[in-house]
């Protein structure tokens, strides 16, 4: 019984162990161009949106531990690569303005994972009418239609 029970916690531990050595990449590129926006919707953004999709990212000490550190080097990655606040200009406000709306009409953003850790994440009321309401600005701006309308 004694030995078999040094494999069930032995076994897992030297696993948690070994994990630790795969290098993680925690980079924060520079800056090229800050996310322009009202400073209300500034401050949610950086509070819920900025860890995952700017440049920016707070690698808090959790984010060093393997596996926690592999969720957030892939979140991290994907979410910059779908919509990066600190990449401003590069992607039609339009596009973006549609984006938003989708992600905050799903209820999608952020993560409810990255709550879970970050409880000042969570969107208020407010906070979503915030971000709505400007994703309907950005939404409604000429850039968004350019595509459509070269199509006609
Ligand atoms: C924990 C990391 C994380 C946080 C925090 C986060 N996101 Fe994301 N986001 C992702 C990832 C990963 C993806 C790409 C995969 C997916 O769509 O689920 C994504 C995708 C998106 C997309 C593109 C979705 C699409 O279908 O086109 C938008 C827009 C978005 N996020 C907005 C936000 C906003 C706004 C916030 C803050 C309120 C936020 N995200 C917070 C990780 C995050």
């Amino acid at each position: 019984m004694k030995p078999r029970l040094r494999w069930i916690v032995g076994a897992p531990l030297a696993v948690l162990l070994l994990a630790q050595l795969v290098p993680v990449r925690r980079e924060n590129p520079p800056v090229v161009h800050d996310a322009e926006a009202p400073p209300e919707v500034k401050a949610i953004l950086r509070r819920a949106c900025y860890d995952c999709h700017s440049n920016e990212t707070v690698w808090g000490p959790h984010t060093s531990v393997a596996p926690i550190s592999w969720l957030a080097a892939h979140d991290v990655s994907e979410g910059r690569e779908e919509l990066n606040f600190s990449r401003w200009g590069q992607e039609r406000p339009g596009r973006v303005g549609r984006k938003l709306r989708h992600v905050l009409a799903d209820g999608e953003m952020p993560p409810w994972i990255y709550v879970v850790g970050h409880p000042s994440a969570r969107l208020s009321a407010a906070d979503q009418a915030a971000l709505s309401a400007w994703a309907d600005t950005l939404a409604a701006q000429r850039g968004g239609e350019e595509r459509g309308r070269r199509g006609r």
